[in-house]
């Protein structure tokens, strides 16, 4: 039986399917762990000032001549012409610098909800801890979306839902078969999370250019305390 009483959450594994879901009035968490919102948590935890994420490289060059830092990659490579591409440690150089990104998943994945969630917030396993504790404040319905790859499902995504979903289980109520897959997923790896991303396909990936150091610091555990969630365009911290 349903508990009217408590808020939803339901996670969507893939940006496609988001247009299956109505957002209206809820929060989304929009997750890309390899490494766009890993990547995002930390900037914004250094002190970047604010980032705007775009959908496209025209977009984010337009504001190169505002004096942003323009960030992001395509396929995992820094963007030609960019200032910096999508790693941690490069994001967490630039204290007080406003940044515009763009990336093949994650800004897609904002893109898809910005206009109709009524919150959008930024999730990391760096900041778990924050966004739970955050979320339990907002008593609003949440639906996690994974940013994956190109319209697909990827395993870093969703093992993260899976997470983040087990860590709100007594707040919420869970939705879709989803919830019950990640959540479960997540329980029976997270003691050897690296050991079984190393063969997902965007560790393989990323592994080929030469960043894991990226994607080790992508997976350390609540190392940041900031939400970023998105005012006006704007990502800062919430
Ligand atoms: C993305 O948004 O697709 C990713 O963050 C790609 C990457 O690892 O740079």
């Amino acid at each position: 039986m349903k508990q009217n009483t408590k808020p939803t959450l339901e996670i969507c594994l893939t940006p496609d399917a988001v247009s299956f879901i109505d957002l209206t009035g809820k929060i989304a968490v929009i997750v890309d762990i390899f490494r766009a919102t890993s990547t995002m948590v930390a900037g914004l935890a250094n002190g970047v000032e604010h980032i705007i994420p775009v959908a496209n490289v025209a977009d984010a060059l337009h504001y190169k001549s505002e004096g942003y830092i323009t960030a992001g990659e395509r396929n995992g490579e820094k963007v030609e012409g960019f200032d910096i591409g999508n790693s941690p440690f490069e994001h967490m150089e630039q204290e007080s610098q406003k940044i515009v990104m763009t990336t093949t998943n994650g800004t897609q994945a904002i893109e898809a909800v910005k206009n109709t969630a009524e919150q959008v917030i930024i999730g990391a396993f760096s900041n778990l801890k924050a966004v739970t504790n955050y979320l339990k404040t907002q008593n609003k319905d949440i639906v996690i979306v994974c940013a994956g790859w190109k319209g697909r499902f990827n395993a870093e995504d969703s093992l993260f839902a899976g997470a983040l979903a087990l860590k709100l289980k007594n707040d919420f109520w869970w939705e879709g078969d989803e919830t019950l897959f990640a959540s479960h997923s997540y329980t029976s790896v997270k003691k050897n999370l690296l050991k079984i991303l190393k063969h997902s396909s965007h560790y393989k990936r990323l592994e080929e250019k030469g960043v894991e150091k990226d994607m080790e610091f992508c997976l350390e555990m609540d190392k940041f305390d900031n939400v970023p969630i998105l005012k006006d365009n704007f990502l800062v911290n919430s």
